[in-house]
């Protein structure tokens, strides 16, 4: 009988809601070393199958620990575990909030200069589900660790499980970035003209990837937008807080899409996203177009994570169905709802 070891790699500053969601999904696993943006887990015996799915929204990729280099070379340990044709990922423990890395921060720069230094290639071919990837994670400077996890549906390609997405000059906001990681990850239909409700829009980088996509926003805030946004003929803004709106108000808006994206705690959003609700359905009745969510719910403090099962009860009585829950590399301390339906 030989332990197992699992990690888990995650946002910088969501280790502990990340070490609760396992252990409580996992009761007989051990917490065992972490450092920020990474930890791994014990597993008394190897003898059952390990545990591909470590049910936690804040788990980037969770895999099986295959060792450890450490000292001037860390990888010289390392090379010999991977077996040659495996397709190899190489990247870097988070060590900042998204937003908050210094100028000129490059990803991964650290383990890929110490790849070049020892003559080895980045990942070459994209993964397939189903197969298992070897993760080479730099975690402080002599320390790497290997790591390999399963490639499965709905991950992305690239290391880490982190989209190459880059915020362009003209967003207003990071949101921008929110936004489009959501669409790349749960890929929606975006058709050009598709409808789009979304409260909490000011200064506007979620509507500026929208926008730039075709479709037709109606923005509410009671903040400013940015003049970039506000002037495009694509939209439409009403500076209000989502509570104070009135049949008026929306009497022209029949969206397809509601993103949500305000900085309120979440139950206090979804009580304002409720009374939206009440009003479209009560202008449009059966002939309301809204099929699908877009939902960022704060974190205001991280304690407010042990509450997510009751958070999601709540959007599933809005109406929105077919959830999914994740932690967007893109989020800071905050998490996303994608709904694929709407009832
Ligand atoms: C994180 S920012 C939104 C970023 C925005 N989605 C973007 O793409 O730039 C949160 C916004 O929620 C707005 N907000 C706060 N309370 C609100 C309310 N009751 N109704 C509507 N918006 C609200 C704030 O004014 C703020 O602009």
């Amino acid at each position: 009988m030989t332990p197992r070891f699992y990690f888990a790699t995650c946002q910088f500053g969501a280790e502990k809601t990340v070490k609760d969601e396992v252990l409580r999904a996992h009761p007989s696993l051990r917490f065992a070393f972490s450092r920020p943006g990474f930890m791994t887990f014990k597993e008394e015996s190897d003898e059952t199958p390990p545990i591909d799915n470590p049910e936690s929204i804040f788990t980037r990729v969770w895999g099986i620990s295959v060792g450890q280099g450490k000292g001037a070379n860390p990888l010289e340990a390392l090379q010999p575990l991977i077996p040659s044709g495996s397709t190899l990922h190489a990247f870097e423990r988070d060590a900042f909030l998204p937003g908050d890395e210094p100028e000129g921060f490059v990803a991964n720069q650290r383990i890929l200069n110490l790849m070049a230094a020892a003559g080895w290639k980045g990942a070459d071919r994209v993964a397939s589900v189903g197969e298992w990837i070897f993760d080479l994670i730099y975690l402080d400077e002599g320390h790497v660790f290997l790591g390999k996890h399963l490639f499965q549906e709905g991950m992305d390609p690239s290391p880490g499980n982190q989209p190459h997405i880059s915020l362009p000059a003209t967003s207003p906001s990071r949101a921008y970035l929110k936004l489009e990681e959501a669409i790349h990850r749960f890929k929606p239909e975006c058709k050009s003209g598709t409808r789009v409700l979304e409260v909490g829009c000011a200064p506007g980088g979620a509507s500026t990837a929208m926008l730039s996509r075709g479709f037709k926003v109606t923005g509410v805030d009671p903040k400013r937008v940015d003049p970039s946004v506000h002037q495009n003929p694509g939209f439409q803004f009403i500076q209000k807080t989502a509570k104070t709106l009135t049949r008026e108000d929306l009497k022209t808006v029949n969206p397809e899409w509601l993103v949500l994206d305000m900085n309120l705690a979440p139950l206090e959003a979804l009580d304002e996203v409720h009374h939206v609700l009440d009003l479209l359905r009560s202008i449009h009745g059966a002939k309301l177009s809204l099929n699908q969510g877009f939902l960022t719910l704060k974190l205001n403090d991280w304690k407010f994570a042990g509450s997510i099962p009751l958070y999601l009860k709540r959007v599933s009585e809005l109406g929105f169905r077919d959830l999914a829950a994740v932690q967007l590399c893109s989020n800071r301390q905050e998490f996303f709802v994608y709904a694929g339906g709407f009832r």
